[in-house]
């Protein structure tokens, strides 16, 4: 695991957004494994702004998002396909049929599911999924307990997931407590993960993720186990790491012909 400490979470956006857009670069078809949330938002606006500025070209690139409430259309100000609409899917040249998300109003879910799965893998898998992380550990939705193994599924959200979503909402509206989501397992085949966390209240999960147990209780354990996780912090979400200084003498000596 490839530990980056910056300064802000500016920074580590704009970061972020960079090993994205080198991707692209190298691999101008590349698969994108995406996610929403609070944390991505900075990231996405500055793709569209290299978009718009350097001509980063999004054109024969194809997307997977993570997750999706059930119950919700996709029109919904609070799903996530109108979240990747309004934050990156509207303002790039994705071609609308390479960008997906997992249907939350599917009849069959189980159907929906394995389609997801199978759509994933018939374009040779994610290049690079990038990753939030919720304060219990989860990625994607991967609450605690979720199997290391899992594929595309329906989850229950936590009591603690769902308060965190719940700003998302207006006053009165449940948020809805199912979700599909790709599961640790699906996660884990991504080529390479770029996981983003920022602020204190992530310092907790980010010391358990990095240095703590591989354990199902804190799903983002496993990516201890992937040949190419980045995951990049700032200093209040790194606060809890015991080698912090360790993994920024690492990033500072990084040879040149290794870096990002
Ligand atoms: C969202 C997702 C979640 C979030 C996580 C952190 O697609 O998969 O795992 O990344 O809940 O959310 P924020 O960024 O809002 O703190």
């Amino acid at each position: 695991m490839e530990i980056i400490l910056v300064e802000s979470e500016k920074t580590g956006a704009l970061l972020a957004a960079r090993l994205i857009a080198r991707q692209i670069r190298l691999k101008p078809d590349a698969v994108l494994g995406l996610a929403t949330g609070a944390t991505p938002v900075p990231i996405y606006a500055e793709l569209v702004r290299m978009h718009r500025e350097e001509g980063l070209s999004f054109r024969r690139v194809t997307t997977f998002n993570l997750d999706e409430y059930v119950g919700l259309p996709p029109d919904h100000f609070a799903s996530y396909r109108r979240y990747m609409q309004e934050h990156l899917f509207g303002k790039v040249d994705l071609l609308p049929e390479k960008t997906q998300v997992p249907d939350g109003m599917a009849r069959d879910i189980t159907a929906c599911c394995a389609d997801y799965e199978e759509r994933i893998r018939r374009v040779g898998g994610v290049d690079l999924q990038l990753l939030g992380l919720g304060q219990d550990g989860h990625i994607g939705f991967n609450e605690p307990s979720s199997s290391l193994a899992s594929r595309t599924r329906l989850k229950t959200l936590t009591p603690h997931t769902l308060a965190a979503n719940r700003p998302g909402f207006p006053p009165g509206q449940e948020v809805p407590r199912h979700v599909l989501t790709m599961g640790v397992g699906t996660i884990m085949e991504a080529r390479r993960c770029l996981l983003v966390a920022f602020g204190p209240r992530k310092s907790t999960a980010v010391a358990r993720m990095v240095e703590g147990p591989l354990t199902a209780m804190v799903p983002a354990s496993i990516l201890q186990m992937h040949p190419v996780a980045t995951v990049i912090v700032d200093g209040e979400a790194a606060r809890d790491l015991r080698m912090r200084d360790y993994y920024s003498e690492v990033y500072r000596h990084k040879p040149d012909w290794q870096k990002e």
